[in-house]
């Protein structure tokens, strides 16, 4: 008998949607091993992409997500180039297409991307040979923030499936959201998404009708084995759909009163940047149920295994 071996069929990450349950169980996998690596007490770098080419092109705000990716390159051996939107010539007119055929032109092997544009990735790939990574596109998906929040999932709960989990907030604003809904319910999980009516968009229904919806957080706090915060993302207009930070806060903010009724043990996540005081206190932010900064922890060697399968699609790696 043969065993046939994996192999990850994506040239690019532009999203979870088109992951099997396997593609998401290998790269979860893959950033165990690269955890280990992490966790070295003295060198903490593999050759895995040694002589590779590595460009990161943020044209919008990032704390997280460039400086994770920058870290897992650096560990990854890469070489790297940053590009700098507002020293580049896209401030003379040239257009993203012609930005990218100019790197390309360069050769890279990856280019890790985020844009305010939803669909700006999947655009580029159509244009390009080297590999795409999807860092963030507008409203539409953050792949990498959805493994590393699976991956802090299945680290503390060993796995996804069954789980029960609430996210709370601006639904309608959030790429965290939308590939997180892919992720988990490919994986088995129970979603709840809960925010005001106005940020609860009605055709989610039609895409992903396994997840309940609601308005009432109270009603649905005490059965989640874990709840994903989200900030309300004013910059994106957010505040026209709410009357106010005021009411906002007094019917969806996680707060200690609110985490005396959810179970014991739950799992509080966000995926930054948090608002203190709005959409989350700072007592729970800190509190000991608090998975935050391990979120960012585990982004790095996640950020890893997915640059390492698309630069190694045969990586030793099997489910
Ligand atoms: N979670 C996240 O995407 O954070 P940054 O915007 O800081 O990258």
């Amino acid at each position: 008998m043969t065993t046939e071996r994996y192999v990850f069929p994506h040239k690019h990450l532009l999203g979870i949607e088109p992951l099997s349950p396997t593609d998401i169980t290998v790269l979860l996998d893959q950033a165990r091993a690269f955890e280990e690596v992490c966790e070295r007490p003295d060198i903490k770098i593999v050759p895995a992409l040694r002589k590779k080419l590595v460009v990161n092109l943020f044209f919008e705000n990032s704390t997280r997500t460039r400086n994770s990716f920058e870290i897992a390159q650096k560990r990854l051996s890469a070489e790297i180039i940053n590009f700098d939107a507002d020293a580049s010539s896209l401030t003379k007119g040239e257009t993203l297409i012609d930005t990218a055929l100019n790197l390309e032109a360069m050769h890279p092997d990856l280019i890790v991307m985020r844009h305010s544009a939803p669909g700006a990735h999947a655009l580029l790939a159509r244009h390009m040979k080297a590999s795409i990574v999807n860092a963030g596109d507008g409203s539409h998906e953050h792949p990498t923030q959805a493994l590393l929040d699976a991956y802090t999932l299945r680290k503390k709960f060993g796995k996804l499936e069954g789980l029960k989990i609430a996210i709370v907030g601006d639904i309608r604003h959030s790429r965290v959201v939308r590939s997180n809904l892919w992720l988990l319910t490919k994986m088995g999980a129970k979603v709840t998404l809960v925010g005001p009516p106005t940020l609860l968009p009605k055709d989610m229904k039609q895409t992903w009708p396994m997840v309940e919806f609601t308005s009432d957080l109270d009603a649905v706090l005490a059965e989640q084995d874990a709840i994903m915060m989200l900030r309300i993302q004013f910059e994106r207009g957010t505040g026209g759909y709410i009357p106010g930070q005021g009411e906002y806060i007094k019917f969806f903010q996680l707060n200690a009163a609110r985490m005396k009724r959810a179970k014991k043990d739950v799992a509080v996540l966000h995926p930054g940047p948090i608002n203190r005081g709005v959409e989350i206190t700072s007592e729970v932010a800190d509190g000991p149920n608090n998975l935050i900064l391990d979120q960012v922890t585990n982004g790095v060697p996640v950020r890893m295994a997915v640059m390492y399968m698309l630069c190694n699609p045969h990586g030793e790696q099997v489910p």
